[in-house]
């Protein structure tokens, strides 16, 4: 018994006040800072971005300079840090390993799990933002069995990234910028989106004083779920699966279908009442991505163009208001930039992180915070007497 509201899911719960990310579901609005994203996957850069929902303001030019090069600083890790990959199954999924290496981090960074100190606070965010290309990177590359690569400081953030996972030993590499933009961008789209699952899994984690890295290895556990960050993987593999468009009504009636637990993944969302305003933009990413790379029949993004043409205008996605979410488009762009896609979430993850880490530090910050401690409405049995096991039945 007790006083305490039920809401099952959070579905009308605010957690926390936040001035980060705003979301309108019905207009289907998304504005980091106030700023829409769709000038700022449009016009600006992921590090841009990411100064922005860390500090509150765009940087001047003489900010986003330092801004870079303080991240760029902090690429490298710990040269042990290698021995946590190799000690992983040949086959472990990459999220495994992220989440693994991630917590790791709090084991070689002693400095920045202070958390009571503004100045390690920031060098926490910032090589939580440098080291996680990095990381995925390695992840990516010990999955394929090549050779880590280091982190070049002389690329930006999404080249660097796509270089060391793509580049091989005596082989030349030269980053496509067309492919480094829309790696980019895809960095932006993801950066941050308010109190979803595992950003309100990072606040809790840090409403104990538990240190950032070990709060974001949390956050990579909670995103890892195929309704969360996994959707993008559960995504591609439905289109696979569907294969031609001949198919695609089985598969539609199948996701009416209230006996049959499919869904179509990449659609509906809990907030967006509305077409997601970043899968418009992802769609737009992956038309030039596959007309860079000249894929542009690429059978799976002629499914999911008619696939979304057929929900749309059917009464059942109408009538739920389920629209394409940002996973719908980003697998097949993914895919066309060479990723597996068990390292989907992982890149979710990567760009997710200045998210995490800057609704961290709100939290932190806020004079008002206190542990997170939600009730519950107790549903078991009333009180009762132990029973010796030789008198039980
Ligand atoms: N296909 C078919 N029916 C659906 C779908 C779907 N993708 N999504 C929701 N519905 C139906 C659902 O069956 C329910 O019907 P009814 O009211 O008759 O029981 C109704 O729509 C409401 O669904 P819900 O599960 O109560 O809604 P929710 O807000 O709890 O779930 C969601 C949101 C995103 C988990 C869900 O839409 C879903 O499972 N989508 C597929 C997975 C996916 O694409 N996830 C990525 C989300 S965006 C990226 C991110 O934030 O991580």
């Amino acid at each position: 018994t007790g006083c305490f509201t039920y809401d099952p899911g959070f579905t009308s719960t605010a957690s926390c006040e936040s001035q980060i990310t705003y979301i309108d579901g019905n207009a289907g609005t998304l504005l980091y800072r106030g700023y829409p994203i769709e000038q700022l996957a449009e016009h600006g850069d992921f590090l841009e971005s990411c100064y922005l929902l860390l500090y509150g303001e765009l940087p001047t030019k003489a900010q986003k300079d330092d801004f870079v090069n303080r991240v760029t600083y902090h690429t490298m890790i710990h040269e042990q840090m290698s021995r946590f990959f190799t000690g992983f199954r040949r086959d472990a999924h990459p999220m495994a390993i992220m989440v693994g290496t991630v917590g790791a981090l709090s084991a070689f960074y002693h400095d920045s799990t202070d958390i009571s100190d503004p100045h390690q606070r920031m060098v926490a965010s910032l090589r939580m933002i440098a080291k996680m290309p990095t990381l995925a990177a390695m992840a990516y590359k010990y999955h394929v069995g090549q050779p880590f690569v280091y982190p070049r400081n002389d690329l930006d953030y999404a080249s660097n990234f796509l270089h060391m996972c793509f580049a091989v030993p005596c082989e030349e590499y030269k980053v496509n910028p067309v492919l480094a933009r829309a790696m980019d961008r895809i960095f932006i789209l993801h950066a941050d989106h308010e109190q979803n699952a595992s950003t309100s899994t990072v606040r809790l984690a840090g409403s104990s004083g538990a240190n950032p890295f070990a709060c974001i290895a949390a956050g990579i556990a909670c995103l890892w779920g195929p309704a969360h960050g996994g959707a993008n993987e559960a995504a591609l593999n439905m289109l696979a699966e569907i294969g031609s468009v001949d198919n695609i009504p089985e598969y539609i009636a199948r996701a009416k279908d209230k006996n049959d637990p499919f869904r179509l993944m990449g659609f509906g969302h809990r907030v967006y009442k509305n077409y997601d305003p970043r899968a418009r933009i992802m769609q737009k990413t992956t038309h030039e991505v596959l007309a860079e790379l000249g894929h542009r029949d690429d059978p799976l993004l002629e499914v999911a163009m008619e696939l979304e043409r057929i929900a749309l205008s059917d009464e059942y996605f109408v009538e739920k208001k389920l629209y394409p979410n940002i996973d719908f488009y980003s697998g097949i762009t993914l895919r066309a930039l060479g990723f597996p896609t068990t390292m989907f979430t992982v890149l979710f993850a990567l760009a997710r992180t200045v998210g995490w880490i800057a609704q961290w530090k709100e939290m932190v910050e806020d004079p008002s915070q206190k542990i997170g401690r939600p009730r519950q409405l107790y549903t078991g049995a009333g009180p009762r007497d132990y029973m010796p096991i030789n008198q039980r039945r």
